[in-house]
């Protein structure tokens, strides 16, 4: 069975109505990253760091996977599908994708201050100030702030090499080491880019096909190209 990666972006989601951070309205230009989204921001203003994670998270509450998400999980009716996914909401599971890697978190947990491992999920989408985790620690977003490692990317690296092919959607490539995701597909493997944008493929070497449409339509629309070709 062929294998396809499909790596995603905060532009897959935007059709079920989350913000992206890089375009107009996105998140990056109504926050300062260096305020929420850093471990200096946790360490000298926790409440607001915690009140931005409340926020998204009371968002994806009220939204639902979009038909970019359900084509997504629909291919593995057909391929072996891995997502690796720099998203930290979880629309690729609720659409039904089994095999989901974020490499930048995941919203619906929190983890331990002293233990990264230490993970749990949080029920509803508040975490209060003062929770503690089960050695004590307080809790904080399980998310990857700027400046910390990607302990997800190695795997995500493993995986992307072993692609028959690779679908890029909805990001900008414009953060690292996550964008550099495109690099380790084996040479010759066809990368497929849906967005209405143009990101970054100035490093993508394979043969690159860009289907410039919102995921909502474009990705249905591949999954009927390659499903066809089956
Ligand atoms: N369908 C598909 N793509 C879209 C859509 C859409 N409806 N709307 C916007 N896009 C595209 C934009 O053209 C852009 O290329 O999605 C991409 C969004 O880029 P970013 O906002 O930079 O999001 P992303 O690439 O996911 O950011 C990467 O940066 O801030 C960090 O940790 C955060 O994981 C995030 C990382």
């Amino acid at each position: 069975m062929k294998k396809i990666v499909v790596f995603t972006g905060a532009g897959v989601s935007a059709d079920s109505g989350l913000s992206t951070f890089r375009d107009a309205d996105g998140l990056w230009a109504n926050y300062r990253i260096e305020d929420v989204c850093t471990p200096e921001a946790l360490k000298r203003n926790r409440a607001l760091v915690v009140e931005f994670y409340n926020k998204r998270r009371k968002e994806l509450l009220g939204v639902e996977p979009n038909p970019a998400h359900y084509a997504i999980a629909e291919l593995e009716q057909w391929f072996d599908v891995e997502v690796v996914t720099q998203n930290v909401d979880n629309l690729h599971e609720r659409a039904g994708s089994t095999r989901v890697t974020h490499l930048h978190g995941e919203l619906m947990k929190l983890r331990s201050e002293r233990n990264q491992e230490l993970i749990q999920p949080i029920e509803g989408w508040e975490q209060s100030l003062d929770a503690r985790a089960e050695d004590g620690a307080l809790l904080r977003p399980h998310i990857v702030f700027f400046g910390e490692s990607v302990p997800m990317f190695d795997r995500a690296t493993q995986l992307a090499a072993q692609a028959d092919v690779m679908i890029v959607v909805g990001t900008s490539l414009a953060v690292y080491p996550a964008a550099m995701l495109v690099r380790y597909a084996k040479s010759g493997v066809p990368i497929y880019v849906v967005d209405p944008g143009n990101p970054d493929v100035s490093m993508i070497r394979n043969p690159l096909t860009h289907i410039k449409a919102r995921a909502a339509e474009g990705m249905p629309e591949l999954v009927k190209q390659l499903t066809s070709q089956q």
